[in-house]
Order: structure tokens, then sequence, then C-alpha cells
């Protein structure tokens, strides 16, 4: 069987994207697949599409990638593509459409769009997160303690980024489920809690070894848990994504707080999914076959 499996890109996880790629790859082959890599790039995407493969393996992460737009080329052109659907990749990418399509669902840090300065008037929560709205790996993520840290990470970001989310910073763990809509039905990898040395879990904690520890299943008491497991879940299906996702949050006093849902979350060495599907006895090729098999479903 020929599967492409479509990584780089052209957004600020590109790098990210490499090493996905290259891990997806390389497990497709130990599968048996016959394995065509192609780095997405802009002068490449009429190419993407008169390649002549079974199952498009996407390995993007971030914009023109796991945003909808890939998906949605993909749904046009009939060709049959791992990972969320072009409405729910879209949906997911963007984290102020998705915090008010799940509020009812789940508990969310107090937040506000931010899209000129001004928005800032009136925000008295410190310290406080300013974060691009359509954004991953934490690129452009920062922790303000007052007030004019606040106001220049917002003109830096605002440069770059049309629209921000201005939320109060959770001081609690950080956690992650992981879930996989394998052919038996939905999979819930053991949580897993990640303890970086620096502040938070930001980009250079995510892709450098040593700079943070994972702990999973994490000890969580057992209603937590559960709770943590079934919102996860309730929010994978509401978003309607499909094959597998990741679903961030940070757990303070009992409560956790959602942040996000990756749709097509890395698969790096040091990637969260890969390292609860390890805890749950599954290898990397493992979860690569569920993912294959949900998406033939
Ligand atoms: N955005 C990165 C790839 C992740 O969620 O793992
Ligand atoms: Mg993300």
């Amino acid at each position: 069987r020929r599967i492409a499996v479509v990584y780089g890109g052209f957004s600020s996880e590109r790098d990210v994207s490499v090493k996905s790629g290259s891990n997806i790859s390389k497990s497709l082959e130990r599968l048996g697949a016959e394995v065509i890599g192609f780095d997405l790039k802009r002068d490449r995407i009429a190419s993407l599409l008169s390649l002549k493969a079974d199952l498009f393996f996407l390995a993007l992460h971030g914009k023109f990638g796991e945003d909808g737009t890939v998906q949605g080329l993909m749904e046009l052109a009939g060709l049959p593509y791992t990972s969320s659907d072009s409405r729910t990749s879209a949906v997911c990418f963007d984290k102020e459409i998705t915090y008010r399509l799940v509020k009812a669902e789940v508990d969310l840090p107090l937040w506000k769009k931010v899209i000129s300065e001004k928005d800032l008037e009136g925000w008295k929560i410190f310290p406080c997160v300013i974060k691009p709205t359509r954004e991953g790996s934490s690129i452009g993520v920062f922790i303000c303690d007052d007030a004019s840290t606040l106001i220049n990470r917002t003109r830096l970001l605002l440069d770059v980024y049309d629209s921000l989310l201005l939320e109060e910073y959770i001081d609690g763990r950080e956690i992650t489920v992981s879930i996989i809509d394998s052919r038996e039905g939905i999979k819930v990898l053991p949580v897993l809690e990640i303890k970086p040395k620096r502040r938070f879990y930001d980009y250079e904690a995510k892709y450098t070894p040593g700079l943070t520890e994972f702990v999973v299943p994490a000890p969580i008491e057992r209603s937590t848990l559960e709770s943590i497991i079934e919102k996860s879940v309730a929010v994978y299906k509401l978003l309607g994504c499909r094959d597998f996702a990741r679903v961030d949050g940070i757990l303070k006093g009992g409560v956790f707080y959602f942040l996000e849902v990756n749709t097509i979350p890395g698969m790096t060495d040091l990637s969260d999914l890969p390292m609860s599907a390890r805890a749950a006895g599954m290898t990397f090729d493992d979860v690569v076959l569920d993912i294959i098999e949900a998406a033939d479903k």
C-alpha cells in the first residue's frame, strides 16, 4: 500500500513537522507500507494532488497544515487523508472559536480576545497570558507579570498576528490527554503530566531533551482523573475530531482548565502523544497503525 507522508510545510512549526514526518515515515516503512515523503512547499501544492497514493498521512503542524486548509484541498480532490476534516481542523486551530464552542462543557481560564492594544484596557488580572489565537507549539505565548510587559508583548505579537487571546495565568499542573480513534473505538491514552524546568512548557521546553520531566500516568486522584478524561472525550466528540487528537489543559485545585485541542499532535521523539502511548504499552508503530486504520473507517 502506498502512503504519502505530508510534512514540513511553511508554518512556524515546520521544524517540528519535519521530525514528526520522519518518525511517521520510518514507522510506516516498518509496517510494510510503500512510503512517499512529501515536503509541502508552496510551489509543490499542485504536485501533491497528482501524487499516486492510497492514503495521505498529514504530519503537518500549524498554519496551512493543521488549520483545515490542506484538509480542504484533500476533500476537494477526493483524496483520503488522516486526522480531522477541514471544518474541525479550522475550528480547533482557532483557540477563540474553540473556547466559544466548548464553554458549556469545560472550565476555561478567564479570557478576552485582543485585536488591538485598546482591548487591554481594564484588564487587571496578573500574571496573565497573551498568545496568538492561531498558532502552535507555544510559539508567541508570553506570561506577563505586569501591565507594561503585557503592553510590550501585545505590540510585538500584533505586528505578526491579527488576533490574540489574553487570559488569566493558571498556576497549576500542565496536563495532556491523548485520544486515538482506533478501529475499536475511542482510546484514551494514560493522562500525562508535564513538568517543565522552565516557567512553562514553551517551545524550548518542548523540543530540547532534558528540559521537561514527564509523569505518566499522572498521579491524579481518581474522580478528578475520570472527570478530566470524560471532559476531554466530550470535547473531542463535540468538535468532531477524527483519527487522533490531543487535549491540553491545566489542573488546579481539582479543576481541569481546558486550553486547546491539537488535531495533528506532535509525533517527535519528545512529543506527548507517543509518550502516553508508551505508558499504555503501545509502540509508536501501534499508534500509527491505529491512525491509518481509523482513517480507513
Ligand atoms: N503543536 C505541536 C506539534 C503539538 O501539539 O504537539
Ligand atoms: Mg497547539
